[in-house]
């Protein structure tokens, strides 16, 4: 007889699933036989997602395309969740962007919007799925942060505060939800294959001298910390180094560092 695999009976909505983590974190929970909600805004590459993890995995995968970023998104892909007879056990908050460059001359609208998708957004579909996780004993919250959220960050400043925000979040979460049987970790990549650079513009900048990581890499990862219910996951042991020298480092001194590593390469 087939082991019965972690995940099945349940279901994991992972958010900003059309492309990049989202779709590794998506293959991750479907490996382990949970069936999916695959949102994001590009219907087309949600559906060939959707399609293709369920024939693989054989589990269902519903693709709902949502705009996370609008007031009120969370909980309109919610309401469309529940129409169609769904149930969702596990929240994998993975959407997000990142804009680099100075804070003067940047757009408003774009700051603002890295805070609507990477926090409030965030926000908004944990806090619904929340009590029915706590009801049940079980199922959980995966947020990806990103090892920005362990320092300001100038020149990349509202990201860097967006990701701080979803760390302090996740880990207070953790402590909230510690002996109830629902899972929080908070995943924090560094510098990870996916279209995150070609939309934030750091690939123009000196951090993209950093070694970066698939995409798969990350997500086995951050399942496996989640999994495990570990706090934090940051991935790469370079990047785990740097974070947890970081509270050690003078202020100002830090500031200068991260500054030299968001500025313009040089040629
Ligand atoms: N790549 C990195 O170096 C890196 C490092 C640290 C942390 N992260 C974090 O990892 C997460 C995933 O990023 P990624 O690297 O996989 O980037 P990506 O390839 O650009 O994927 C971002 C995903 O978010 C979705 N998304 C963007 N805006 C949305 C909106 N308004 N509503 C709903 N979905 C939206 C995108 O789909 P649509 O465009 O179809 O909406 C896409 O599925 C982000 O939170 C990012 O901050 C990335």
């Amino acid at each position: 007889m087939a082991r019965k695999r972690r995940g099945e009976g349940q279901t994991a909505l992972v958010t900003g699933a059309s492309a990049g983590i989202g779709v590794d974190l998506a293959e991750c929970f479907a490996q382990d036989g949970y069936n999916l909600v695959l949102a994001a805004r590009s219907a087309d590459a949600l559906r060939d997602v959707a399609t293709r993890l369920a024939a693989k995995h054989k589990v269902t995968a519903t693709p709902i395309a949502a705009d996370l970023q609008v007031q009120g998104g969370g909980s309109k892909l919610a309401a469309e969740i529940k129409k169609q007879g769904l149930t969702v056990d596990v929240v994998v908050n993975n959407a997000g962007y990142g804009i680099a460059g100075a804070f003067d001359g940047s757009k408003l609208d774009e700051q603002l919007g890295m805070i609507d998708l990477n926090d409030r957004a965030l926000v908004e579909l944990t806090h619904i799925y929340w009590p029915q996780m706590l009801k049940n004993k079980r199922g959980g919250v995966l947020n990806v942060a990103s090892t920005a959220a362990f320092q300001p960050g100038p020149l990349m400043a509202i990201y860097y505060a967006s990701k701080a925000f979803v760390l302090s979040f996740s880990e207070a979460l953790w402590e909230e939800a510690n002996g109830t049987g629902v899972h929080v970790s908070c995943l924090c990549p560094g510098p990870t294959q996916s279209k995150f650079r070609d939309r934030a513009g750091t690939g123009k900048t000196r951090l993209s001298n950093r070694k970066v990581m698939t995409s798969m890499e990350v997500a086995r990862q951050g399942y496996a910390g989640f999994r495990n219910n570990k706090r934090v996951v940051i991935t790469g042991f370079s990047n785990a180094m740097t974070a947890r020298l970081v509270p050690f480092l003078p202020r100002r001194t830090l500031l200068k560092i991260v500054r030299g590593v968001q500025s313009p390469k040089e040629g």
